[in-house]
Parts: C-alpha cells; structure tokens; sequence
C-alpha cells in the first residue's frame, strides 16, 4: 500500500471556471522513499501539501495517507510530522519549551529524553533555554525540524526547508534530511526548488508545472532522458559517420539516427552500446567512443519549466 496517495487531484481557488491550481495529480508515494516535488514558485507545491494534509480539500480528486483520508483522525496525525515553510513557532518559548508542549501534544513517553537526543541533533543543545525571538532563520527552521519529528513521525512532510537560509544552514539542514532520511527510514515529501538539495537528498522526484506534474522518475533516469535515452557514438573519422548511421537504422522501430559531424546520434529504447560498438567494428569501422550522455537535473528541470520565471 502506498503512504501517500493523490488520484486525479484537483484543486481550484475561486469559480467554477477559475484555471486550476492542480489540475489532474497523480502520485503513489512507497514507505521509505525520500520524494522531492520541484516546481517554480507559484506551481502548487505547498497547496498540495495543504491538501495531503487535509487543511484544503481537493475540488475532484481524492488524496489517502496510509488508506485514510487526511484529517480523518487523531491517530493518523500522530503518524505525520510537518514542517511548513513558516514554522509557526512561540517566539516567547524556549527551544526545550516548545518541544515539550509539542511532545505533550502528540502523548510522547519519557520526551525529556527525546528532546536532549534532538537538540543535540539539530545542534541547538546550548540553545536550549534560548528564546525562539532571539533564534535566527536557520535555527529555527533546525527546531521545527526537531519538533516535526519528536513523536517520531513515520511520513514527514517539508516545505521549502532550506529556503531562506544562508548557505551555511542550507548544508546543516540538508545534512540533516540525509541523516533522518537514511536512519529513521522515514517516508518524506520535500517540496522545493532547489535542485541540488532534491538531487541530493531524494531517491525520485516529480516537476510540477502550470497545475500538472511533468516529470516523474528516479533523478538518474530523468537525468538520461527518461524512456527516450540517448546514446553517442563518435567515430575516428568523419566520413565513416554516414555509414555507421546507415548500419544502426532501424526503419521499422521508434527512435532516431542523426549525423553530427563525426557523432552518430542515437535516441530512441533498446540501443544498447556494446551491441551497437560490436556492429561498427565488425563492418570495418573504427570508433572512438560510444558514451550515454547524462544531462544535469537543471537542464532536465528548465527544459520543462523555462517558459516561466522561476527564481532561485
Ligand atoms: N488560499 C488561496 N486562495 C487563493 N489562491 C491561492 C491560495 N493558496 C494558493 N493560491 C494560489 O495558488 C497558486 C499556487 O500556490 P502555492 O501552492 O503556494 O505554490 P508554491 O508552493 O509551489 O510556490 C498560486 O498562484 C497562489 O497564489
Ligand atoms: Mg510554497
């Protein structure tokens, strides 16, 4: 069963003709799976947290986490931990306060244990009677880390969680996710745009653009180009390229044979490179190299986002 579940999830503000934020997202969410949801500023992202987590509900579609419909009960909050991008913190608690009065909320047993072990955690054990008012951005967001997991949640939602950090912090808290996402085997849905943090951190991701998800795939099979993979063979000489074009076409099957100077361009399934290496050389041909180029995950995400501002 998955942990989160979206079937046709549409979400639109206003009337009934107003364009949808969310127009028709699917998703299936397995137990363990770091998932990142990319998407410029203004895609949908934190609506659809808000949706999975029961604050909206969808205009069509259906959500479930764990089977259940969100909000539907005490108990299945107590599984979840969240951290949206305003934190929503007490400035007049203090860092140990705060995560008692969470501890307290979600019934943990023996918390003043739990918090020590997670303020050391986060790095905010000398903080620990430190008002939340005197906290800066980053340490902040370190204690709404803490506190979204001090009733060790088994799904955890985060919103843009290194978003208005210095680069420094932005480290600490991704380090942070990589240590949580390795020994806690949570299962975490991380909305962002920072590209690097997701490739980092998440085992798939999905690209959210205008109310659709373009993408949706572990970060090396985008970064191949997903289905249509692409494969190059460069050849010693430029003028054996037409022949060795001529040799790996393949008429009948889906995919393309393009010259490139002394490259044989090759995109399309089942071009497979020792194959294709054995063909040239046995015709007499003398290759150079045959490689799989790999995009950047900022080439793959900008080519479907790049008719739309998107800020860093
Ligand atoms: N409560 C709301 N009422 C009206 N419009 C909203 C509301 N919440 C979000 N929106 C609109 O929905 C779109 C997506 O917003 P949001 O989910 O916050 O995007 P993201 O988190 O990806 O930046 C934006 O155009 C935003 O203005
Ligand atoms: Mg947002």
């Amino acid at each position: 069963m998955a942990v989160i579940e979206a079937i046709y999830l549409t979400k639109s503000f206003g009337g009934a003709d107003a364009v949808p934020v969310l127009d028709g997202i699917n998703l299936s969410i397995e137990a363990g799976e770091v998932f990142g949801y990319l998407g410029p500023n203004g895609a949908g992202k934190t609506t659809t947290i808000r949706v999975l987590l029961g604050l909206l509900r969808p205009t069509r579609g259906s959500v479930r986490l764990f089977g259940q419909e969100p909000g539907e009960s005490d108990a299945l909050r107590a599984r979840m931990g969240v951290l949206m991008e305003n934190s929503g913190l007490d400035d007049r608690m203090s860092a140990q306060q705060s995560l008692h009065f969470h501890a307290r909320l979600y019934g943990v047993a023996d918390p003043a244990a739990k918090i020590e072990y997670l303020l050391g955690f986060v790095g905010l054990a000398d903080k620990r009677d430190a008002k939340i008012g005197t906290f800066s951005t980053g340490m902040k967001r370190k204690l709404g880390l803490a506190r979204a997991i001090v009733h060790d949640p088994e799904l955890l939602f985060l919103d843009e969680p290194s978003a208005g950090l210095d680069p420094e912090a932005q480290v600490m808290v991704r380090e942070l996710l990589q240590e949580l996402a390795e020994s806690h085997r949570m299962t975490v849905f991380i909305n962002s745009h920072h590209l690097d943090e997701v490739q980092r951190l998440c085992s798939r991701i999905a690209i959210l653009h205008r109310g659709r998800i373009r993408a949706n795939d572990r970060v090396e099979a985008l970064r191949r180009g997903g289905a249509a993979s692409r494969l190059e063979v460069r050849l010693r000489e430029r003028a054996q390229a037409a022949r060795a074009a001529e040799l790996l076409d393949r008429p009948s099957e889906t995919g393309d044979v393009r010259i490139d100077g002394a490259t044989v361009v090759l995109t399309g399934d089942g071009f497979d490179a020792p194959e294709v290496a054995a063909k040239l050389v046995h015709a007499g041909l003398q290759i150079e190299e045959v490689v799989r180029p790999v995009k950047s995950l900022e080439d793959v995400y900008f080519e479907i986002v790049r008719d739309e501002e998107v800020q860093a």
